[in-house]
């Protein structure tokens, strides 16, 4: 784990509050893995006080990228940071989604859960088939299509609720089809609480590894505050940002 002191290269707006940043983080980026995540003061001032966390969505060192949609207070702020700003930045953090290599693994992204699953992709595509299911409201939530189509992925899948993008519907419908046509050994996971519960469900009964990274509200992002405690199926907690954020996804208690 470093504590960087990070260089704003780009900022770019990809429409409906939805964000990219390019890092110089050379320390970061040298060492950072699928899954792993950041945790950024957002603005220069100490105001807001809490760092926030954010996974990465690939990593060329020197250069880590993180994709972002504004949602309160501290993105806002970030989303007004130039090129040529200094970035606090600490991490790499948390644990990596598993290497699997040889194995078919059936990547599932809703919304900006994408962001793992992306440099999960971006990673390894070129040397195992990875398959990949991408949900959204609406189109407006389906960015980075473009830099997807540029991977060689097996497969793609598209859904949006309202129908803008991909086939009608939210990304569950096409998991059964998928996983009966394609037979991937693994399923990864990333997305809205709903959206893991109902893989939860829907993959219980299939002999598959399933993985899923989680969120979580997160004060200090290494272990110490306690304030991302999740039910675990076992009866205790896990920390998301110690023992996560990706576990099995049979480990975790998920809402019925
Ligand atoms: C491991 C991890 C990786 C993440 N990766 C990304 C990413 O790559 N891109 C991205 O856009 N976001 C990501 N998030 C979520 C991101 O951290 C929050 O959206 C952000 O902290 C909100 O800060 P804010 O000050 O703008 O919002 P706040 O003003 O703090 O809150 C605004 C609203 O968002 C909710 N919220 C705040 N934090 C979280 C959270 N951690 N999870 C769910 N809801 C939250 C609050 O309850 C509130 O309703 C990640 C979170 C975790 C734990
Ligand atoms: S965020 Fe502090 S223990 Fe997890």
């Amino acid at each position: 784990m470093h504590d960087e002191s990070g260089r704003i290269e780009e900022t770019r707006c990809l429409g409906e509050n939805y964000y990219l940043l390019k890092v110089f983080a050379p320390q970061i980026a040298r060492e950072a893995k699928p899954g792993n995540f950041v945790m950024l003061r957002v603005s220069p001032t100490w105001e807001p006080l809490l760092r926030r966390p954010f996974g990465i969505l690939q990593s060329q060192p020197p250069h880590i990228w993180l994709y972002f949609q504004v949602k309160g207070r501290g993105t806002t702020l970030l989303k007004d940071r130039q090129a040529g700003d200094r970035l606090d930045i600490l991490g790499p953090l948390g644990n990596a989604f598993p290497e699997l290599p040889d194995q078919k693994i059936l990547l599932i992204a809703g919304g900006r859960g994408i962001v793992p699953l992306f440099h999960y992709a971006k990673n390894y595509a070129a040397r195992q088939p990875l398959l990949l299911l991408y949900g959204g409201r609406g189109a407006a939530d389906l960015k980075l299509l473009a830099e997807l189509d540029a991977m060689p992925l097996l497969e793609k899948y598209i859904f949006s609720e309202d129908g803008s993008c991909g086939e009608k519907g939210p990304l569950t419908e096409g998991l059964e089809k998928i996983v009966r046509e394609q037979r991937p050994q693994a399923t990864m996971a990333c997305g809205p609480e709903a959206m893991l519960a109902a893989l939860a469900g829907m993959l219980r009964a299939k002999k598959l590894d399933n993985y899923a990274s989680l969120e979580a509200v997160m004060g200090c992002g290494f272990g110490v505050c306690h304030s991302c405690a999740v039910a675990a199926a076992d009866g205790r907690y896990r920390k998301v940002c110690a023992d996560g954020p990706v576990f099995p996804l049979e480990e975790i208690q998920w809402p019925i």
